[in-house]
């Protein structure tokens, strides 16, 4: 079977490496990957959609899978499947769930999804009355449209909270994503990712995860796209999966079918946890990053059938197996990240002689691009080391020290991935 990635981050390239080690698959090409897909596989430099539908035709691609959610927003699943291509994601209507926030929290309402309370509008008067009825602080804040994972404020009182709302109506902060603001309460509680992979009629939820989205240790400093991750988390307990599958997965399927845009692709639920009870703090239409680099090594068989027959719609059918073991994943970013960009510098690995180490960690790359044989970092989030062990603590170590055989200028990491599992 022939693969097509659309994406380039560290996010495709573990869904590539994780591809590349199934029988059932022979080429991948990463549309457009970064300096070290080229590893496993082959990079196109194509970005418009027709053409990558044209490419998946002439190289007899057997399934597209799509990474990041721009493309899925854009309606590239649409395309492809007017085209009786098969690819991986949902369609452009199915997309909203992460496109407009708004329209996200009215379907959560509508179907009697727990979620925080909230109003969206674009009126000012309304969202301010909202913030004045509001008995809590801190305030949530957010543009109701794609802003690179920035789009969200949390004020600590009613004024700050009405600054944040006019600015993004004025368009100051967000440009037209601000043209709607959803302003929510607060819960105080720990987050989970839980992923479901759909296809429109079945699922199978992967084990549950953990990102770290503040740049500093102990969750401080700004938000960033997920310093490291881990799963699974001991943080879910049987109780939590089967409300997650009963008072959220099922009824999304079953209201996406009813709103004419049935589900196909992975839904991914951010999830806050507040005194044992489940509340939907948003839904993305792609995996997380680093979410995914995690789950990737925990399957131990099916990873080309999980998505296959997710494009194919035969879930049902699907036999998949999954490691008992645990995944940590740290991301390595590059020294001014995530203020600014950094300049390209070369990375050095020193070569594994432990041979342990070797066996139970990898790298997934990101941020870095190829000269001559070499590997430069090029800013952002660079790479991930991975650790997969028998338990949360082994994982770690070996992420760890896999992390301390990595070398490039303006290096940075947090030191305390998984903290919340090992407290
Ligand atoms: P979102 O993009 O909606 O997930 O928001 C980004 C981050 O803001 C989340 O991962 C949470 O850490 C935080 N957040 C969003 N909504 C809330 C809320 N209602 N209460 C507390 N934290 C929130
Ligand atoms: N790791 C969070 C995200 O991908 O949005």
């Amino acid at each position: 079977m022939n693969i097509l990635i659309i994406g380039s981050g560290g996010r495709e390239y573990s869904i590539g490496l994780a591809l590349s080690k199934d029988d059932k698959v022979s080429n991948i090409y990463f549309a457009t990957g970064n300096g070290a897909t080229e590893e496993f596989a082959t990079n196109i430099d194509i970005s418009d959609f027709n053409k990558l539908a044209d490419f998946a035709k002439t190289n007899s691609i057997d399934l597209t899978i799509v990474g990041p959610e721009a493309p899925l927003v854009d309606g590239i699943v649409d395309l492809f499947q007017s085209q009786n291509l098969n690819i991986f994601g949902p369609s452009k209507m199915a997309s909203r769930l992460e496109g407009s926030k708004a329209y996200m929290k009215n379907f959560l309402k509508n179907y009697n999804i727990p979620t925080a309370s909230y109003i969206e509008s674009d009126n000012q008067k309304e969202l301010f009355a909202f913030i004045d009825n509001l008995k809590t602080t801190p305030i949530v804040v957010k543009a109701d449209g794609l802003c690179g994972g920035k789009g969200v404020i949390i004020a600590p009182n009613a004024n700050e909270a009405k600054e944040a709302v006019s600015g993004m109506l004025a368009g100051e902060s967000f440009g037209d994503a601000g043209n709607r603001v959803i302003v929510e309460e607060f819960l105080d509680g720990y987050e989970l990712s839980v992923f479901a992979i759909c296809d429109g009629e079945d699922y199978v939820i992967l084990p549950a995860a953990q990102d770290h989205k503040r740049i500093g240790d102990g969750d401080t400093g700004p938000n960033t796209g997920g310093m490291g991750a881990y799963a699974p988390t001991p943080l879910v307990n049987e109780k939590i999966y089967k409300e997650v599958e009963e008072k959220v997965v099922k009824p999304t399927l079953e209201g996406m079918k009813k709103e004419g845009c049935p589900y196909e692709g992975v839904l991914f639920i951010g999830l806050m946890i507040v005194n044992g009870e489940i509340f939907v703090l948003e839904y993305n239409v792609r995996f997380g990053d680093p979410e995914c680099e995690i789950l990737m090594p925990l399957i131990k068989e099916g990873v080309f059938e999980l998505f296959y027959k997710t494009a194919t719609k035969d879930l049902k059918n699907l036999k998949i197996k999954f490691f008992d073991k645990f995944a940590v994943g740290v991301v390595i970013a590059s020294q001014n990240y995530p203020y600014s960009s950094s300049t390209p510098t070369q990375i050095i690995i020193d070569e594994i002689v432990d041979e342990e180490l070797e066996q139970n960690s990898h790298i997934v790359y990101a941020g870095v691009t190829r000269e001559d044989g070499m590997l430069f970092a090029t800013g952002g989030r660079v790479l991930l080391c991975i650790g997969v062990g028998d338990s949360i603590e082994e994982a770690r170590n070996f992420a760890y020290s896999l992390s301390g055989q990595i070398h490039f200028m303006g290096k940075k990491y947090r030191k305390d991935i998984a903290y919340q599992a090992l407290k």
